[in-house]
């Protein structure tokens, strides 16, 4: 670490997400982390920094320049592993965007690099972590305050894109550039989120669609039914193909249902145990008591910054992560095991094993017949971030 307790950050892939993180710094939004550095194979995307930063098109040499302590990394998916690997190797604290990699093969390759160097800091931009809403419905789970979970309901259905959008790039949406399309691209913040809050399950059985909405050769539409180890079931349903979409989470446990929708977190909470008024209630149609609990949530969390905060704070003063890399294979499982289970056919007991769903990715990037429309160049160009995600408004 440099004497000045300030950590040097370099941004490597300079597009839609790598800018955004850069102007985030530059609006002063981190404290005591500033970026020296930017790289992108794509020199044009550089330009719109001026002379504000050394300049790199090949992030071999911005991690060997001994000008950062740390990394940002904002490529297309398949360089999270292969750039982190390199980083972590090379001394590097680093952050990935998310899915921290296209498939568990190399998330276990990316995770081996890290406990070479268990000294540095490794973290993934889920940022929606932050978010109040699921925090305090993780506290509510984790707490045994909502008993015994025996539903999940996720419909994820508000990640709207256009084909505008998977035309602005040649890697999007292609099983050899992104490596998936919904469940690689948008979901795994909300499979992230699943598994952080309940835990994985033990089976998932999926349909995936193809380019149900969109000219891609990739899925854009899902629906998945899991099993968890205590039996409860879930369905995880998501696409980007529906407007206006919905994002509507329920939860049924021993003590009631929890339903988050419209920024709004609303228990509606069983007064005695459901299990035991099932068990031994003697009249024929009797419900338990409910009472209505309305949990406060008025912000949509800190989001990147605070994710990117974190992360400085972690270098500087060991904070421990609120997104840990590591805790990123399971969105990459889940998302794996679904396109499995649905170009098997068959139900996928988990955990998955790496090497089939790799020989099952390596035959559909082989056997790709797909040609895209990639005509739209966004160089030059930035894009307004604030509408891209599914994150609660403040109501
Ligand atoms: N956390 C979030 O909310 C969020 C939102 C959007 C995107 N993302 C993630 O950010 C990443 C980038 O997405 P995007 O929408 O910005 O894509 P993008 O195509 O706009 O940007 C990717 C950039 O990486 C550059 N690049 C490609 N290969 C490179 C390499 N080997 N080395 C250096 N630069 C390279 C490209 O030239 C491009 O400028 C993806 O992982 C995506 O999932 C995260």
């Amino acid at each position: 670490m440099n004497q000045s307790k300030e950590v040097r950050i370099g941004v490597i892939g300079v597009g839609i997400m790598g800018t955004n993180h850069v102007r985030h710094f530059e609006a002063g939004a981190m404290k005591r982390g500033h970026v020296v550095a930017v790289c992108d194979i794509d020199p044009r995307k550089m330009d719109k920094f001026g002379d504000r930063y050394k300049k790199f098109t090949d992030s071999r040499e911005l991690i060997r320049s001994g000008e950062v302590d740390a990394v940002v990394i904002a490529t297309p998916h398949y360089f999270h592993t292969t750039i982190g690997i390199d980083a972590l190797d090379n001394g590097l604290h680093t952050l990935s965007e998310k899915p921290i990699s296209v498939h568990k093969a190399d998330a276990e390759k990316l995770i081996a690099a890290h406990r070479r160097h268990p000294e540095l800091v490794f973290a993934a931009m889920f940022n929606q972590r932050t978010d109040p809403h699921y925090i305090k419905l993780r506290e509510l789970i984790r707490s045994g305050e909502l008993g015994e979970i025996v539903r999940v309901n996720w419909i994820i259905t508000d990640w709207f894109r256009t084909q505008y959008y998977y035309d602005c790039g040649g890697w999007r949406a292609t099983w050899g550039g992104e490596g998936g399309g919904v469940l690689l691209n948008q979901s795994p913040h909300n499979l992230d989120l699943l598994q952080w809050i309940f835990g994985m399950p033990c089976q998932v059985r999926a349909i995936c669609e193809l380019g149900r909405f969109h000219h891609i050769e990739v899925e854009d539409s899902v629906t998945a039914y899991l099993k968890y180890p205590n039996g409860a079931t879930g369905v995880f349903i998501t696409t980007t193909g529906e407007a206006p979409g919905t994002n509507r989470l329920e939860v049924a446990g021993d003590r009631g249902r929890v339903v988050l929708e419209n920024g709004q977190l609303v228990w509606t909470r069983n007064t005695v145990s459901m299990a035991e008024f099932r068990a031994k209630e003697q009249t024929t149609f009797a419900k338990p008591e409910t009472w209505k609990v309305e949990i406060p949530c008025d912000s949509r969390g800190g989001q990147h910054d605070a994710i990117m905060q974190n992360y400085i704070d972690a270098i500087l003063d060991g904070v421990p992560l609120i997104a840990p890399a590591e805790e990123g294979i399971n969105s990459v499982e889940l998302c794996n095991s679904m396109l499995y289970s649905s170009f098997t056919g068959k139900p996928v007991d988990l955990p998955i094993d790496s090497s089939s769903y790799s020989r099952l990715l390596k035959k559909l990037i082989r056997d790709s017949t797909f040609r895209k429309n990639a005509n739209i160049d966004l160089a030059g160009k930035e894009i307004d971030m604030t509408a891209s995600s599914s994150v609660f408004s403040k109501q």
